[in-house]
């Protein structure tokens, strides 16, 4: 959702800062964006509807002295884009950005207006300004100011507040949506995200929730909500600056696509066994451990892993697609039931879990707001947690009781994309060790499996070869006003996922669907102007494919097909035909998807659509 940079030091230009870090930010919400700094003994704040780009123009001449400094980039949640409606809000002299939501807003905005307040946006963010201010006339701290109005705030918010009486203070305040302390020499930074300030630390803290911070040029004081002092740990990071940098690719989207077989390679690397011929999930680097009442690993894993005899994935969006390919593996192998669900859903049910399920959360950003409300939902029903994320440290990592990570560097495209194959690779380390822990998976399958996964990169390299196929075949595919994926077993979720790709970026309707339900109703969306892509590799399901493959093109549908290899039966049926290598069926979902990440990016580009920052989309969702 929304991106905060907040700076306080003298070692550079707070504008410069600013600027930067947005630019880093921009991937979470880009529908304005503003900064306020000082100059002099006075804040001048500066807004601009739309991207970057417009808020930039209109700094661009301008120097600010600083030292504090805090910028915004907003992703709607309360009014509309507008400047007005921009990041920073005013209240006095208080200057706040927040991301997030305050669910008591109405009753706030009622109560402000009843005392005559006037208010200048629709946001609820300018109502926590006023409320600040209002307080700090009474206390005359800044600090103090802060503390004394979140009792009277509901939701999930975080803050950055500055002062016009003190330009030497920041104060913030996180609950939900994450902000972390970046520790520099005679500077500070609080970010939504490190990826906002790489370039000028690696040392960071991470906010837990209800933690107020107090940032002056003698160091950070970090407060629990009650304004006890706490003692936080610095964490020194090992993403380099520059694995958020393009690296001469047109659009970090793509960048991210070419990264999938070294990203793959990543993410399988640390649960490989020393002679590379099977997996050691546990105590890898950072493994798979249950924590002891010490906090101390246990090597119980194998026994704990026996006991399961239920897992429930819960995830969002592409991550939830993964989750139903990992439900796929998960039955197959281990014979344990397995199933996945949207945690928005799961979240508001009252969900059955006995004390022997394993709940899985995946959440490349570890901060999707449904995710984490639903992995609390299950601690308090007493299951043990694992948590699949990218970014560590990050809330949904840090709150499961076991962590695995999809290692594939910042993935800044807001389609996700080498998440997915990372998340599918980890998923199925996952698969193995608890198949083997569940007396289901005999060396030999393993190694075949272990072998299959240790050849993606080098398979992945040769169907990145449709990156040019499809950047030559996009205007043909412009005359298509629809897209049904289709595929049968663990191709339906990559049926799901092509879908996903395809509507968020082209705009077009999309549909994934499993291939056997057509008769049941979408076959009457079939015309010449529907596009049907279907995934029919050589698995066992393949000739139950091709039959529901024969049923649309007796109904007029162009076909796209996807298959295992030079499939002659595939493409004297279809009108364009696209081969992955043959391999073992369960790597093939890894392969499958990256030619449709690649018709979606060349589709969307030629379409003249923003690939990187689709509209209405953000790349973290934080609040509901
Ligand atoms: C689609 C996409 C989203 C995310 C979803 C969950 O391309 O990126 O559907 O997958 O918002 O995000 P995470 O994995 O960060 O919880």
């Amino acid at each position: 959702m929304c991106g905060i940079v907040g700076y306080l030091g003298s070692e550079h230009d707070p504008k410069d800062v600013i600027l930067a870090g947005l630019e880093k930010l921009e991937y979470r919400g880009y529908d304005s964006a503003g900064m306020a700094v000082f100059n002099g003994n006075q804040i001048e704040r500066i807004r601009a509807q739309g991207k970057l780009i417009y808020l930039k123009n209109k700094v661009q001449d301008k120097k600010f002295t600083g030292p504090a400094g805090i910028g915004h980039t907003r992703w709607a949640t309360h009014g509309k884009p507008s400047e007005s409606n921009a990041h920073p809000h005013q209240a006095g002299v208080i200057h706040l950005v927040h991301n997030g939501i305050i669910e008591n807003d109405d009753h706030i905005r009622k109560q402000l207006k009843a005392e005559g307040v006037t208010l200048t946006s629709d946001t609820d963010s300018e109502l926590v300004a006023h409320l600040i201010n209002r307080a700090y006339a009474v206390h005359k701290d800044l600090f103090l100011a802060v503390k004394s109005v979140l009792p009277s705030l509901k939701g999930a918010f975080s803050i950055v507040v500055i002062c016009q009486d003190n330009p030497q203070e920041l104060v913030a305040f996180k609950d939900g949506p994450p902000l972390i302390i970046g520790i520099g020499q005679g500077e500070t930074f609080i970010v939504s995200d490190v990826a906002a300030s790489l370039q000028y630390t690696d040392k960071y803290i991470y906010l837990d929730d209800r933690e107020i911070v107090k940032v002056t040029p003698q160091g950070v004081k970090i407060f629990s909500q009650a304004g006890i002092e706490l003692r936080k740990e610095i964490n020194q990071i090992s993403w380099s600056a520059d694995v958020v940098e393009k690296r001469g690719f047109s659009h970090f989207m793509l960048k991210e696509i070419h990264e999938q077989a070294q990203s793959v390679a990543q993410a399988l690397e640390p649960h490989l066994n020393e002679q590379r011929t099977g997996i050691t999930l546990a105590h890898q680097l950072d493994g798979l451990h249950f924590l002891n009442h010490n906090n101390q690993p246990e090597i119980v894993f194998e026994k704990a892993l026996n006991d399961i005899d239920r897992v429930i994935i819960v995830a969002c969006g592409t991550s939830y697609y993964a989750g139903l390919v990992g439900q796929y593996m998960i039955e197959k192998f281990s014979k344990t039931p397995c199933s996945v669900e949207v945690a928005s859903e799961f979240r508001y049910r009252d969900p059955v879990v006995s004390k022997n399920t394993l709940f899985i959360s995946i959440s490349q950003s570890g901060e999707t707001a449904d995710t984490l409300a639903a992995i609390r939902l299950a601690k308090s029903k007493g299951v043990k947690t694992l948590s699949i994320c990218n970014v560590k440290n990050s809330t949904i990592d840090r709150e499961a009781d076991i962590h695995l990570y999809m290692n594939c560097g910042p993935e800044i495209g807001v389609a996700s994309t080498k998440a997915f194959t990372s998340t599918l690779t980890v998923l199925s380390v996952f698969c193995i060790e608890f198949s083997k822990a569940k007396k289901q998976l005999d060396l030999k399958s393993e190694q075949q499996w272990v072998e299959g996964l240790l050849a993606l990169p080098s398979q992945i390299e040769v169907v990145l070869a449709y990156d040019k196929y499809f950047s030559d075949a996009s205007d043909a595919l412009k005359k298509y006003h629809g897209f049904l994926f289709m595929g049968r077993g663990v191709m339906y979720p990559i049926a799901l996922e092509g879908a996903l790709k395809m509507k968020e970026l082209t705009y077009l309707h999309a549909e994934g669907y499993p291939a056997g339900e057509m008769k049941h109703g979408p076959l009457a969306l079939i015309d010449e102007d529907m596009a049907v892509v279907m995934l029919a590799p050589r698995d066992e399901l393949y000739e139950k494919t091709v039959s529901n493959l024969q049923e649309v093109k007796a109904r007029g549908a162009k076909i796209i097909s996807l298959g295992s290899g030079d499939d002659e039966n595939l493409k004297s049926l279809s009108d364009r035909y696209l081969a992955i290598p043959k391999v073992s069926s369960w790597v093939d979902p890894i392969l499958a998807v990256i030619p449709l990440q690649l018709m979606a990016f060349h589709l969307a580009q030629s379409l003249g659509y923003d690939v990187d920052q689709p509209r209405n989309l953000a790349k973290s969702v934080t609040v509901e």
